[in-house]
């Protein structure tokens, strides 16, 4: 099976699975915590977990909490992320907030934080041993607590004159390629695989999310908005340093740098001159800088994954191609 099938057939299970678990009162809060489930999503976290799973000699079945309890968090990151970022669109639908509100958002996040640790406990069901569960539910913590301060450095790194390349891949490695390692090794422990193997997935899964953030930044400037489902300049008007933003800051002319600076963090700032911004920052080779460290981190995630001896080759083939669609992607 190629992997877009079977991203779909994992997705469709992880989705039965989040249903019966995640249900309750009073139902405009399960509404809008089920939202973004709803509207879909490409569900590469889910795979991670199954796929980890199955290299590290278990099932896809075992997997399945574990890969429910990873889009759950996700999902509660999004929901969360959409109101800091003040962004109205999300997965092709208007966000969370925007449709009920920021404070039903905050609890609707709140809601699916813990869900998330009620997906996973539920592995004890599918005869997973409780050692590897108390082993999995330790690692979606620490995948909660440094997504957490990845979104803090985000929101920080503005007020950093000077921000680096060093300061956005610490920042990107913690807000977005931490829980794609975190899905591996989750997938790994649940299977009982050895701690060489989920090692060496944690780390090309870190590599393969630092790239796959890179491209989301290149995509928040050259996306097309109805196929990413998502806003394009949204991260110019906020300020955010994107590897683009940080790149072009540093190779422009003052006159230029001025006019990057003049949006940047203005929310009042109209589509023409956030346009123009964009051209600047697309003139100064940004992309091409971006699309080549993208590369970089893309080749060390292969690298490691060449070295893998996986229980189930497929799996590993389909865990190659996944890695390669992370940083080629279009939405
Ligand atoms: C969005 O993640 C948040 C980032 C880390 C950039 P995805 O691009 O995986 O979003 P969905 O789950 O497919 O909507
Ligand atoms: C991605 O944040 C990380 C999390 C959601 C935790 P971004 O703000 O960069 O991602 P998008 O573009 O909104 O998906
Ligand atoms: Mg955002
Ligand atoms: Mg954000």
């Amino acid at each position: 099976m190629d992997l877009t099938s079977y991203a779909s057939v994992i997705g469709k299970k992880v989705e039965q699975f989040i249903y019966t678990v995640v249900s309750g009162h009073p139902k405009k809060l399960y509404e809008a915590s089920l939202h973004y489930i709803k509207a879909g999503g490409k569900r590469l976290r889910p795979v991670i977990v199954v796929l980890s799973s199955k290299i590290g000699g278990g099932s896809e079945e075992i997997a399945i909490p574990g890969a429910a309890a990873v889009e759950v968090l996700h999902t509660f990151t999004l929901v969360h992320d959409d109101i800091i970022d003040k962004d109205e669109l999300r997965r092709g639908v208007p966000t969370v907030h925007k449709l009920w509100g920021v404070e039903m958002g905050i609890i609707a996040g709140d809601l699916l934080f813990a869900y998330a640790y009620k997906c996973l406990v539920k592995a004890m069901d599918y005869g997973v041993p409780s050692d590897r569960v108390a082993k999995s539910l330790d690692a979606l913590t620490e995948a909660a607590i440094t997504v957490a301060e990845g979104q803090a450095l985000d929101m920080l790194l503005p007020e950093m004159p000077n921000a680096s390349v060093e300061d956005y891949i610490d920042m990107v490695s913690k807000k977005t390629a931490a829980l794609f390692a975190y899905s591996a090794k989750i997938g790994g422990l649940l299977a009982g695989a050895d701690n060489a193997l989920i090692s060496n997935l944690f780390n090309a899964m870190m590599n393969a999310g630092i790239a796959f953030q890179i491209r989301d930044d290149i995509l928040g400037l050259i996306g097309d908005e109805k196929v990413l489902g998502k806003p394009v300049y949204s991260d110019l008007r906020e300020g955010k340093r994107t590897i683009l933003v940080i790149y072009a800051l540093k190779n422009v002319d003052e006159n230029k740098k001025k006019r990057i600076l003049s949006v940047l963090g203005n929310r009042d700032a109209d589509v023409n001159s956030l346009r123009e911004a964009a051209q600047i920052i697309k003139e100064s080779g940004a992309i091409e800088y971006a699309d080549s460290l993208s590369e970089f981190y893309a080749n060390k995630a292969i690298e490691i994954v060449e070295n893998v001896k996986a229980a189930d080759t497929e799996a590993l083939n389909m865990f190659k191609e996944l890695v390669m669609f992370m940083i080629r992607r279009n939405y």
